[in-house]
């Protein structure tokens, strides 16, 4: 009996580990091109409804703040731009997925706001120098354990400005375009900002159908001159 199932187990197994590193390989080495194409198909699923609510993190930290110059980083279908431009804040955001981008426009008319919307990839586009009073990087894909992507970040943001960061903890050393962060990583790669709060805590993901998982969050700004 044992050996039976062992025989039957083994092919089954082995095929899920197969699919699991192919998958993991691939997420680690896509170009944003190939990312466009799987986000494209993603959000024209029905499954691909994913929380229409604004990222709570996000919430609390604007509510005390005065709206200025916002960019949405990977933006998906807009949740968090649209809630920050019916709170006043004039909002870029940009995606590689031209799918996430008309979503996104279409939710914009519906509240009765206006955003500008980008196709660009996070790693192509142009922050520009001390354009923003906040970032946000909602589970974002981009290239946040790269220093010299920080240093654009900063270079970004007006004296003052804010970075808003949540996403999942994801496995050390791996480098990721995913923009996950191992454990404890974040004040060490933001050690230039002003950090006013940073923590890492197991909850449910906002983005992802309330999945459980671990998760970082940070808050910082960047010192006046
Ligand atoms: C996990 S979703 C998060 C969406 C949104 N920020 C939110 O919180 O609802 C990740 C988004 O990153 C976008 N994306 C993937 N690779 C990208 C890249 N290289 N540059 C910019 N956006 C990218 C996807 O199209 C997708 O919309």
């Amino acid at each position: 009996m044992t050996t039976r199932w062992i025989r039957w187990s083994l092919p089954f197994f082995g095929c899920l580990a197969v699919a699991f590193f192919s998958l993991s390989w691939w997420f680690l080495h896509a170009t944003p091109g190939q990312y466009r194409d799987v986000f494209n198909l993603v959000y024209r699923h029905p499954m691909g409804a994913f929380n229409r609510q604004p990222n709570q993190l996000l919430m609390d930290t604007v509510a005390s703040i005065t709206p200025g110059r916002a960019l949405d980083v990977a933006m998906g279908q807009g949740r968090n731009a649209v809630y920050l431009s019916t709170k006043g804040w004039d909002v870029t955001g940009f995606d590689v997925s031209d799918e996430a981008l008309r979503q996104a426009d279409v939710r914009a008319t519906e509240a009765g706001v206006r955003i500008r919307t980008v196709r660009e990839s996070s790693e192509a586009f142009d922050y520009g120098r001390e354009q923003w009073d906040l970032i946000v990087f909602s589970y974002a894909f981009a290239p946040i354990r790269d220093p010299a992507y920080i240093r654009r970040i900063h270079d970004s943001l007006k004296p003052g400005g804010m970075v808003v960061f949540e996403h999942y903890i994801g496995v050390p050393g791996v480098q990721s375009a995913i923009g996950t962060v191992p454990p404890a990583e974040l004040p060490r790669l933001f050690a230039d900002f002003k950090i006013l709060r940073h923590d890492e805590t197991t909850a449910k993901s906002d983005w992802q159908f309330g999945r459980r998982a671990r998760i970082a969050r940070l808050v910082a700004i960047k010192r006046g001159d």
